[in-house]
């Protein structure tokens, strides 16, 4: 089981949507510090001024290395990653160009495990002194395209194989790595998508539960709970459902 006290956690995407809230979830379980990364660091002020002594401004942009580099010297002593920056740059694999859907993948894969490895020094110390944790923030189409967001479906896809792999690779330094298959939340991502959306605020709550009770994979709001027990029953049928979508 994994233990807030102590943790110094590291949000990526902290600006806004899921990663706000992830912030503030992060204090609430009694993280001792909170970096939070943003592509613009002066959209972080209303977290900082939440809890000036504990959240740590931190300019991030994971699709570029040399920010990842100075963002892991500012903070070496991370100890949980929460991988949730992510983009939805493409709509249908046939309708959108190769250059919005390399998109995706540049920033929901490639920007994700490069942000992996540049805190992995950090994650690697934690893991030696006790424990570290990885948590990617997937999605319920990472299970099932939906071909209306095909593209992104893909990437999000790639993003689970990866995580697996992680899952693995750093088992033996003591790291956990989990994978969250969100669904629907309300946030500027799914602004256009009329649907049933969780609020950010309960979903941010249920990832930390979940890796505080060890999850690997974590299914944090009702939609993404319905969509893991049709698929576990029947892939086949997810799959039509997210078609309908
Ligand atoms: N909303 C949903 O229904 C839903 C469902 C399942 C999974 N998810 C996943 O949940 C995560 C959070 O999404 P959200 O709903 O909170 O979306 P959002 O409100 O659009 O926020 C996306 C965040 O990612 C950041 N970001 C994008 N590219 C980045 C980069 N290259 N470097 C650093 N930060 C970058 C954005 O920063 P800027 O402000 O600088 O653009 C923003 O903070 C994503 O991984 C998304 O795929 C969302």
């Amino acid at each position: 089981m994994t233990t807030m006290k102590n943790a110094v956690v590291l949000v990526t995407g902290a600006n806004r949507g899921l990663g706000r809230a992830l912030v503030e979830a992060a204090l609430a379980a009694g993280a001792r510090r909170v970096y939070a990364g943003a592509r613009n660091p002066d959209q972080l002020a209303a977290s900082v001024a939440r809890d000036p002594e504990r959240v740590v401004p931190l300019a991030l942009d994971i699709t570029n290395e040399s920010s990842l580099a100075a963002a892991a010297s500012r903070a070496p002593d991370v100890t949980m990653l929460f991988n949730n920056a992510g983009v939805v740059s493409s709509h249908g694999v046939l309708t959108s160009s190769t250059a919005r859907i390399m998109q995706d993948f540049a920033t929901n894969v490639f920007g994700t495990l490069a942000a992996t490895k540049a805190f992995l020094p950090a994650l690697q110390r934690a893991g030696a002194a006790g424990g570290a944790s990885v948590v990617n923030v997937l999605s319920v189409v990472s299970l099932a395209s939906m071909p209306a967001l095909g593209g992104y479906s893909a990437s999000k896809a790639a993003a689970a194989s990866v995580t697996e792999a992680l899952r693995t690779d750093l088992a033996n330094a003591n790291i956990r790595v989990h994978g969250v298959f969100a669904g629907a939340m309300d946030t500027d991502m799914t602004r256009d998508m009329q649907m049933p959306k969780a609020r950010p605020e309960d979903v941010a709550r249920a990832i930390f539960d979940g890796v505080e009770r060890g999850l690997d994979d974590i299914f944090p709001d009702p939609m993404s709970q319905g969509a893991f027990a049709t698929w576990r029953s029947d892939p086949k049928e997810l799959a039509r459902q997210l078609a309908s979508m």
